[in-house]
């Protein structure tokens, strides 16, 4: 059975986990493709590094740099994290022409678009399937499965941490910093949160969708992001109350603001554009993705030709993410026995007008909570703002309170720009009656 060569660099928790994947299930990888994955070498930051699985000591260097070069060695896995010297090291492989799996999305993130294109120019293949939901085979879908339909919405929740605090917000009653903490203590946070709770873990791998989604490279600087800091008990519980339950959703869909058309003659461009953001998003408990909870990841995607599909899994751990590994290694191996390094690229920009819709003329429903003084004309004050700016009111709820003291009142408002919404709420918050900064979660009906 014909052999390929691997090395490894990063042996922590996801490099140790692949290394262990491959000691249990290697021969059954091996049966089934017909080529058979040798671990040469694992390049590690310290030898003596404390690791979830056992990685034998004659396999450690510390020389990451003589592992992408052994003329042996002709797969190599990037499983170090950081953006700097992950991309020299990927960078380093692939001009070797070497393919290369990482789980990196903060690297394809910033990174993406010269990577792929150096991919190409050395014809290496670089597979990511453990950058975006771990052991969810949404990457592979994108790429392969659902290559000849459009993709015309993707809904993700894509970040455990931040679906595991949101379910103890909802199911357990407790608040946003309880819930924290206790995500701390099983580990699915880290000491310092704010890469999962700001949302900007979430907005790598929602970047990394869309472009493969919709084949042009989505900056990263245009993703709207907003994450789960101002959510409150309150919110959760009037969400429930109106039959909603608050996850943090990246939303990639089309038809959003229009076309883009700009430029003149040939270099007139006139693009599609797309939403691309991630926020705390309202879902009817109707909708399955309101019942995936705890550190469960989930996308939604709908294709023009093959309808709706549902991918549920685990978004994180070293098992699940080493699942992922082992499913491009074989790929790559494939690629390797066969001489077809190209067959399936690892990104084609075949939009070349596509763009972003700014998150001004992003259209959705909207709830709002706002803290009012109990005093008549409050209601009618508000209502002439929306009024005003054509934005309509479909339901208020104000707990009956003590006239004259502070009471919320929730408001849900009909389909409107965000920027309309934004300017209106502005304005209300400066109103006398209005006693806290208004706050808004969009609504997503997923029609
Ligand atoms: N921290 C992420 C999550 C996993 O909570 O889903 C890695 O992207």
């Amino acid at each position: 059975m014909r052999q390929v060569n691997l090395g490894m660099i990063g042996g922590g928790t996801v490099g140790s986990g692949v290394f262990h994947a491959l000691q249990v299930n290697g021969d059954l990888l091996a049966s089934r493709i017909g080529v058979k994955v040798a671990v040469r070498k694992v390049a590690v930051k310290a030898l003596d590094e404390p690791r979830p699985y056992e990685i034998p000591a004659s396999y450690l260097t510390t020389d990451w740099q003589r592992v992408v070069s052994d003329p042996q060695v002709d797969i190599l896995t990037e499983l170090v994290g950081g953006t700097t010297l992950a991309r020299t090291m990927t960078m380093a492989a692939l001009k070797l022409g070497k393919p290369v799996i990482t789980a990196n999305k903060a690297l394809l993130s910033a990174h993406g678009e010269a990577l792929f294109a150096a991919a190409r120019r050395y014809g290496a293949n670089l597979y990511y399937e453990a950058s975006v939901c771990a052991g969810i085979p949404i990457i592979k879908s994108l790429r392969e499965a659902f290559v000849g339909n459009r993709i015309t919405h993707l809904y993700g929740i894509v970040n455990g941490t931040c679906n595991y605090i949101l379910t103890r917000m909802k199911l357990a009653g407790v608040d946003f910093a309880t819930a924290l903490q206790e995500a701390q203590a099983h580990g699915y946070a880290e000491a310092e949160p704010s890469l999962d709770i700001d949302g900007h873990d979430a907005l790598h791998k929602v970047g990394i969708l869309a472009s493969l989604a919709h084949g042009f490279w989505v900056n990263p600087k245009d993703i709207y992001v907003e994450g789960l800091r101002a959510i409150t008990p309150t919110d959760i519980q009037f969400a429930t109350q109106l039959g909603y339950t608050i996850k943090l959703l990246g939303i990639i869909k089309t038809g959003a603001g229009g076309r883009r058309t700009e430029g003149r003659g040939q270099q007139r461009k006139n693009g599609a554009r797309i939403q691309v953001s991630v926020y705390p998003t309202l879902i009817p408990n109707t909708h399955v993705l309101a019942s995936v909870n705890d550190v469960f990841n989930a996308v939604f995607v709908r294709g023009d030709i093959v309808g709706d599909t549902l991918f549920y899994g685990r978004g994180a751990g070293k098992d699940a993410t080493a699942s992922a590994v082992l499913g491009d290694l074989a790929d790559a191996a494939l690629d390797l026995k066969f001489g077809t390094q190209h067959r399936v690229p690892p990104f084609v920009p075949h939009e070349r007008d596509g763009a972003v819709a700014p998150i001004a003329e992003v259209r959705s429903r909207y709830f709002v909570r706002l803290k009012v003084e109990d005093v008549p004309g409050t209601l009618a004050r508000i209502a002439r703002i929306f009024g005003d700016a054509r934005i309509g009111i479909s339901s208020v709820i104000q707990p009956a309170g003590h006239q004259g003291a502070s009471v919320p009142l929730i408001l849900m408002l009909h389909d409107a720009p965000n920027g309309a919404v934004s300017q209106a709420l502005k304005r209300i918050g400066q109103l006398p009656v209005v006693k806290a900064a208004p706050v808004m979660i969009r609504v997503e009906d997923f029609d």
